[in-house]
């Protein structure tokens, strides 16, 4: 019996997360799980899974759930509950959303923890000190991002030597074939209707802009300690290569399935062995196509903020975190148009001073300080 806690329960991975833990009830148990504001989607999950713990990250929203939780779950809320559920149980589910994440993946490694990591913005911003505190733990990151599951699987028993290239593949989003649209008019439907994914509100316009796979080079960087020259991006449109490894012996490994989160998310879950319930089979008695092609950099300019970010090091790719983090949410509130939100990501890198991170603290002022420029650029821009 594995106790799992998950931290972002109520969101697409951590909804997905739980239906993984119910086909398998004989093997999981759910110590802890926790949401910042979802509190009825919380308080079902309490009823169905009984945690020992249910973590509330926005303490505001107290009253919502105090006295309405089964006798067994214990409440906590706010910091207190951010700290519960990354260090309780045998593997901790990091599936929040963006750079609050960051302090879970933090939290969970120095308690030794087995880190399923879903939330790749805590790698992007805070990559440089994950890794301080990765060196000294002993516990262990096994990703959730579907392309980085596939590199983990790719990757197993091989030597870091033979590597030559990590391929991410990405489905393009919804604006692949792009001739005939207007980018300065996209608008937020447009943007939000992903061709083969259901997933969260910001990761799916960071799919429209590759943003997400921008993320995912730097993402993929200090997962496999590997320079970012080395990270091909391909556009795979049937999202069934989830990613693959080529070898300097000219192997190129791939790991295909259909796509659906269950698949990493039971990968991650059930490390080192691998789940008896079976996710994405695919049936190959169907003719089927496969096609990769190169992205469009000319349109999609994040993947050159991600080469350019990920080479640089040091503060760049927080830059480019918060920065995208503030013209995404101002997208999603219909604020800026689309294109805005590379012109704001370039804005703030160019409008930066490069610096070491060293500690928590210095990466949570460069994430401050760009959210204001970005903030500020926008405002300008209305
Ligand atoms: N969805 C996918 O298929 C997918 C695939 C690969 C990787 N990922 C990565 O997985 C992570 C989660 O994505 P998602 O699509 O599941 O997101 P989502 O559906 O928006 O869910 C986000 C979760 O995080 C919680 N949350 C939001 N803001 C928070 C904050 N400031 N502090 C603490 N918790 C907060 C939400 O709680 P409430 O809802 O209760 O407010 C919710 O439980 C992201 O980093 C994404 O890039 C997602």
């Amino acid at each position: 019996m594995k106790n799992i806690s998950i931290a972002g329960s109520t969101g697409s991975i951590g909804r997905q997360a739980l239906e993984v833990v119910k086909d398998d009830s004989e093997n999981f148990k759910v110590t802890a799980i926790g949401a910042k504001s979802n509190t009825d989607l919380l308080k079902a999950q309490a009823e169905i899974f009984l945690p020992d713990y249910v973590c509330l990250f926005d303490e505001t929203l107290k009253e919502n759930i105090e006295g309405h939780l089964p006798k067994k779950c214990k409440l906590v809320c706010g910091q207190e509950a951010i700290d519960a559920v990354s260090t309780l149980g045998d593997l901790v589910l990091n599936a929040i959303v963006g750079f609050a994440g960051l302090s879970v993946t933090l939290t969970a490694l120095k308690s030794n923890k087995l880190l399923a990591l879903a939330n790749k913005e805590s790698l992007v911003a805070g990559g440089d000190v994950v890794e301080r505190i990765k060196i000294k733990s002993s516990g262990k990151i096994v990703p959730v991002d579907s392309e980085h599951s596939a590199i983990f699987q790719c990757l197993n028993s091989e030597r870091a030597s033979s590597v030559d290239k990590l391929i991410l593949t990405g489905s393009g989003g919804p604006f692949r074939e792009i001739l005939d649209i207007d980018l300065a008019n996209i608008t937020l439907n447009d943007a939000l209707k992903h061709p083969t994914w259901v997933m969260g509100p910001k990761i799916t316009i960071d799919s429209s802009t590759l943003m997400n796979k921008a993320l995912e080079i730097i993402e993929a960087k200090y997962l496999f300690d590997i320079s970012v020259n080395r990270i091909d991006v391909v556009i795979h449109k049937q999202s069934i290569v989830h990613s693959m490894v080529t070898f300097k012996d000219g192997a190129t490994i791939a790991q295909m399935a259909n796509p659906t989160m269950c698949l990493p998310i039971a990968y991650a879950l059930n490390y080192p062995e691998r789940s008896l319930n079976a996710y994405g089979k695919i049936d190959f008695s169907f003719p089927s196509e496969l096609t990769f092609e190169p992205p469009n950099r000319e349109i999609f300019k994040s993947l050159d903020f991600a080469y350019e970010a990920g080479s640089v090091g040091k503060n760049l790719p927080t830059v480019v975190n918060a920065a995208n983090e503030v013209a995404v949410s101002a997208f999603l509130n219909e604020e800026i148009p689309w294109l805005t939100i590379f012109d704001t990501v370039r804005y703030c890198m160019d409008n930066c001073e490069i610096s070491e991170l060293v500690s928590l603290s210095d990466v949570m002022e460069v994430d401050e300080n760009t959210r204001k420029v970005a903030t500020d650029f926008i405002k300008a821009r209305r």
